[in-house]
């Protein structure tokens, strides 16, 4: 193999070696020297028009803009020198003749470049006495506003759909003070499935999302690393809350799925993580009817002792799996049914009629599987049944265990499973059918655990919890761990951990993988990894 050229300079005196071509704004992120910039993003083109980026390499004869010029060998550049300083003040302040003092009413403030940068070295003053250039807002379709007045005119947005979403939707029309981004047409950016993402690379309040517009502070949010549950695309995303509710979701780079992108389907379809009407305590119905909310407890030992029975009278197992919840949710209570004795796992899922492509990143689509974890509970063993809704397929659960996971029975009519021999549900609401169950548990959801998904392509990738479960809601992996110790007198996982490794004695696929080896950005199963090192497709 070729072996690679590189080149080495210093920057602000720390020696750097990198691959020959590297940008310098790239060279001094490698070293932990962020450098100010505007219209660079890492996944465009660089037009070097916003002059942020300016740094001083010593024997040029002027400032070179980091966002296109290559490191040459022995290259001496400067960051923090007194001419690159002046320069960058100087832009700011030009930046901020026209740009209103909207902070304390913009979204992005908090998380704006133009804040940061003004309060890390502008000036303390401006010194224009002209009015500020007022331009107002603008619908730009579907989900996002312009505000002309914030806009800093660096072209990110422009350069977004014409490169990665390659409809060209925007513009930058007039000259000069005068210039401002607007839309071809009427319509705007409506249709185009991934336009949310001009609000994320906007580095301004410029761009907004109707969505989000004045719900929070940003300072206000927490957030969790997560998986959009939303396709088996499985998008790294970042999930904000406030007050334990869910204020939006953005893209959390992974170069391997989803680069710095999400698709607006994702994005937006998060309200059923805020819903209310959760199951909160274990719900146990007595044999005449009466419903009684338990402790977990005794709740626990009376569902074993009725699982014994069941056992004891041959009942064959069917196991209701969730493609929302994660593996170890899935694989602990397929560990559980198999304990029980002859079980069919199954597990239904809504289909899109077509997979959405981002052009300019085709790695990522909207997948037809609009579920988290379809390849998951296939790769568990878990049967697909039911048609593209999602719908229908259940079999007859007469003189079964029935034991059903998160929303799988949200269509089921009341009656079902009403013949069972012991029906549980570990459920997140009590649907018609759950609501007829002899024992109902609550669980959390995958934006609740900690847990893992495998995505369309085989990688497996964990998440973390964003919000608080709601009541006594506790984990399926941990409802079924403290199960099966009962059943077979063994020890439940301690933590989800644990739960994951433990997938391995349910399939061979997980074996060899722990959450230290996910970390952050996930790991193929090994069958899809030997697949494609064989070129399978
Ligand atoms: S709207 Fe935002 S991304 Fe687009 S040019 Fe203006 S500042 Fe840049
Ligand atoms: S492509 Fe799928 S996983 Fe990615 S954001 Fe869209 S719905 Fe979510
Ligand atoms: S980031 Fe270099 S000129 Fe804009």
């Amino acid at each position: 193999m070729a072996e690679t050229q590189t080149v080495r300079c210093t920057i602000n005196g720390i020696p750097v070696e990198v691959p020959t071509g590297t940008r310098i704004i790239e060279a001094a992120e490698l070293v932990g020297l962020g450098i100010a910039h505007y219209c660079y993003h890492p996944a465009l083109s660089a037009p070097a028009m916003c002059r942020m980026c300016l740094v001083q390499v010593e024997g040029a004869p002027k400032l070179v803009p980091a966002c296109v010029t290559p490191v040459a060998e022995g290259q001496v550049i400067l960051t923090e020198s007194e001419p690159a300083q002046e320069a960058r003040q100087g832009n700011l302040e030009f930046y901020l003749q026209n740009h209103p003092l909207d902070c304390p009413v913009c979204d992005k403030s908090g998380e704006c470049k133009l804040q940061d940068y003004t309060h890390a070295e502008g000036r303390r003053r401006g010194r224009s006495a002209e009015p500020k250039r007022v331009l107002g807002q603008d619908d730009f379709g579907g989900d996002i506003l312009y505000d002309g007045d914030r806009c800093i005119m660096c072209t990110r947005c422009v350069r977004f759909m014409r490169e990665i979403s390659q409809s060209e939707r925007l513009g930058v029309v007039q000259r000069g003070s005068r210039s401002i981004i607007d839309t071809f047409f009427d319509f705007g950016v409506e249709g185009d499935p991934f336009a949310g993402n001009i609000v994320d690379i906007c580095p301004v309040g410029a761009l907004l999302s109707k969505d989000f517009l004045h719900k929070a502070r940003v300072w206000d949010l927490d957030g969790a690393p997560s998986v959009c549950p939303g396709c088996s695309q499985g998008c790294n995303i970042r999930i904000d809350t406030r007050d334990n509710l869910v204020m939006r979701l953005r893209p959390r780079l992974n170069p391997d799925v989803n680069s710095y992108w999400m698709c607006d389907y994702g994005r937006l379809g998060y309200e059923w993580m805020n819903a209310e009407g959760r199951v909160t305590r274990p719900l146990l119905r007595e044999t005449n009817g009466e419903v009684s909310a338990q402790a977990w407890q005794p709740a626990m030992v009376a569902l074993v002792d009725a699982l014994k029975r069941a056992v004891a009278a041959s009942a064959p197992v069917l196991l209701i799996g969730s493609p929302m919840l994660s593996n170890e949710d899935n694989g602990l209570l397929l560990r559980l049914a198999r304990a029980l004795g002859p079980c069919d796992a199954i597990f239904r899922s809504s289909r899109a009629a077509s997979e959405i492509t981002l052009p300019g990143f085709p790695m990522l689509a909207r997948r037809r599987d609009l579920a988290g974890n379809v390849r998951g509970l296939e790769t568990l063993g878990f049967r697909r049944v039911g048609n593209d809704a999602g719908q229908g397929g259940l079999p007859d659960a007469a003189d079964r265990i029935v034991i059903a996971l998160g929303d799988a029975l949200a269509d089921a009519p009341p009656g079902y499973a009403g013949e069972a021999r012991l029906f549980a549900a570990l459920a997140h609401a009590a649907s018609p059918a759950v609501a007829a169950a002899r024992f109902v548990l609550p669980v959390t959801t995958c934006v609740e655990a900690e847990g893992t998904f495998v995505n369309f392509e085989g990688r497996v990738q964990r998440f973390w919890p964003a919000l608080n479960s709601p009541g006594h809601a506790r984990p399926a992996w941990q409802v079924a761990g403290v199960l099966l110790a009962g059943m077979e007198a063994g020890r439940a996982p301690a933590d989800a951990a644990r739960a994951f490794l433990s997938l391995a004695d349910v399939c061979e696929a997980f074996a060899g993988l722990s959450y230290e080896t996910l970390g952050t950005r996930g790991a193929r199963l090994r069958e899809s990894a030997m697949l494609e090192a064989a070129g399978s497709p």
